[in-house]
C-alpha cells in the first residue's frame, strides 16, 4: 500500500516562487509515490480574514490552477477544499482537549504572524487554534509524510504531540507524521528579506507574466555594499544569488558569475567586469525559461471555466472519504460512537 502525503495552502492569493521551492516542487515530485492529497485550507484562511470571506472563492480557483500549472496532476493527486470537509471540523473540536492555551501562545509561527498583523491583545480564538485544525487536516488524511516550507516545522512540532497524547490515552489510531522540508532552505523575498510572502509585497508569482517578472527582477535587492560593479561584492545573502542558485540550471555560468562578482574589477576600457544589471538580465531569463511552460499550461487549464471547479469536486469527494474513515477512527478510540 502506498504511504499517503497531505500538505496544504491557503488561498489568499496567487501561489508565488516561494512555495514552489518550499513545497510544491516536493508535492509534483512525490505525486506518484505516495497517495497524496493537496489542501486548499479556506478554513484556515478565514482565521485571519474572516471580514471579507469574499476573498476565498476566486483564490481557491487561482491555486487550483497554480497546482496545475506546476503539474500537480488531479489523477495522481487529490485537490481538497477544506471548507467542505466538515469530519476536519470534527476532529479539530477533539483535538482541542488535548492542547494547552499556553502550548499554543509559544508556536513561533503563529506568534509571528500575530506580531506581523498586529493583533495584540486581540487574537481570535480561531487564529490562535489554527495549528489545532491544522493537525486535524494533516490527520484527517492519515499522512505519512507533509512537505512544507520551513516555516511550517512548528505546526508539524505540534501535530506530532497531538497525535502522540491522543494515541497514549486512547490507543494506537492516528499515523505520526513526518515533515518534508528543501534541502535548499527558503527562498528570499526580492527584496531581500528572509521570507518571501504575499503580505510583504516582496513576491514573484509562478502565474507572473514575463513583463512582470522583468520588472520585479530588476527592482530586486542586491549587495547593498557593492556601489559600483568595480568592488568586490557578497553573493551570500544576496537574493538574486539566491534565486539564481534556485532556478538557474546553467551552474556553470551560475559560479562563473558569482566569481566575478566576488572578484569586481573592471575591463581595459574602464567598465565592470561584471554589473547588477547584467547579473539580473541573466535571472531574469532564467526564471522566465522557467515559469513559460507553467504560463502555457495555466492558461490552457483556465480557458475552460468548468474544468477546474470539476477537478476540486472530484479531490473533494475522495478527500471526504478518507477524512470519513479517520473520523470514525477516532470516534470509535473515543468511545463516542453509541449507535
Ligand atoms: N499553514 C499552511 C500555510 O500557511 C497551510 C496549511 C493548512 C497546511 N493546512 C495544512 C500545510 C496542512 C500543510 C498541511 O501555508
Amino acid at each position: 500500500m502506498k504511504k499517503r502525503i497531505l500538505t496544504g495552502d491557503r488561498p489568499t492569493g496567487k501561489l508565488h516562487l516561494g512555495h514552489y521551492v518550499g513545497s510544491l516542487k516536493n508535492r509534483v515530485a512525490l505525486q506518484h509515490e505516495y497517495e497524496t492529497y493537496v489542501l486548499i485550507a479556506d478554513v484556515q484562511a478565514l482565521t485571519d480574514n474572516f471580514e471579507r470571506p469574499e476573498i476565498l472563492k476566486q483564490n481557491i480557483r487561482e491555486v487550483a490552477l497554480d497546482y496545475l500549472a506546476v503539474g500537480l496532476d488531479p489523477n495522481e493527486c487529490a485537490f481538497v477544499i477544506q471548507s467542505q470537509i466538515p469530519e476536519i471540523a470534527d476532529l479539530t473540536i477533539y483535538y482541542l482537549n488535548l492542547v494547552t492555551v499556553a502550548r499554543l501562545n509559544r508556536n513561533p509561527t503563529v506568534k509571528a504572524e500575530m506580531t506581523q498583523k498586529g493583533m495584540g491583545d486581540e487574537v481570535p480564538a480561531g487564529f490562535l487554534c489554527y495549528p489545532v485544525s491544522q493537525a486535524a487536516d494533516i490527520t484527517a488524511f492519515d499522512a505519512h509524510l507533509v512537505p512544507v516550507g520551513d516555516d511550517q516545522k512548528p505546526m508539524i512540532e505540534q501535530t506530532r504531540e497531538i497525535v502522540s497524547k491522543f494515541n497514549r490515552l486512547y490507543g494506537e489510531t492516528l499515523v505520526t507524521p513526518e515533515g518534508l522540508y528543501t534541502e535548499q532552505g527558503r527562498l528570499p523575498g526580492t527584496d531581500g528579506s528572509a521570507k518571501m510572502s504575499k503580505s510583504l509585497g516582496n513576491t514573484i508569482a509562478i502565474s507572473d507574466d514575463e513583463e512582470t517578472v522583468n520588472k520585479k527582477v530588476m527592482a530586486m535587492f542586491t549587495d547593498p555594499n557593492r556601489l559600483t560593479g568595480r568592488e568586490p561584492g557578497n553573493v551570500e545573502n544576496n537574493p538574486v544569488f539566491a534565486y539564481h542558485d534556485a532556478f538557474n540550471p546553467n551552474r556553470a555560468r551560475v559560479e562563473e558569475l558569482k566569481d566575478l562578482y566576488r572578484r569586481g574589477g573592471e575591463n581595459e576600457k574602464g567598465k565592470p567586469l561584471l554589473g547588477d544589471v547584467q547579473v539580473k538580465r541573466e535571472l531574469a531569463n532564467a526564471l522566465n525559461e522557467f515559469l513559460e511552460p507553467m504560463r502555457a499550461r495555466r492558461a490552457e487549464f483556465a480557458r475552460d471555466e468548468s474544468y477546474v471547479w470539476d477537478v476540486l469536486r472530484d479531490g473533494t469527494q475522495r478527500g471526504k472519504a478518507r477524512a470519513a474513515q479517520t473520523l470514525e477512527a477516532v470516534k470509535y478510540a473515543m468511545q463516542v460512537d453509541y449507535f
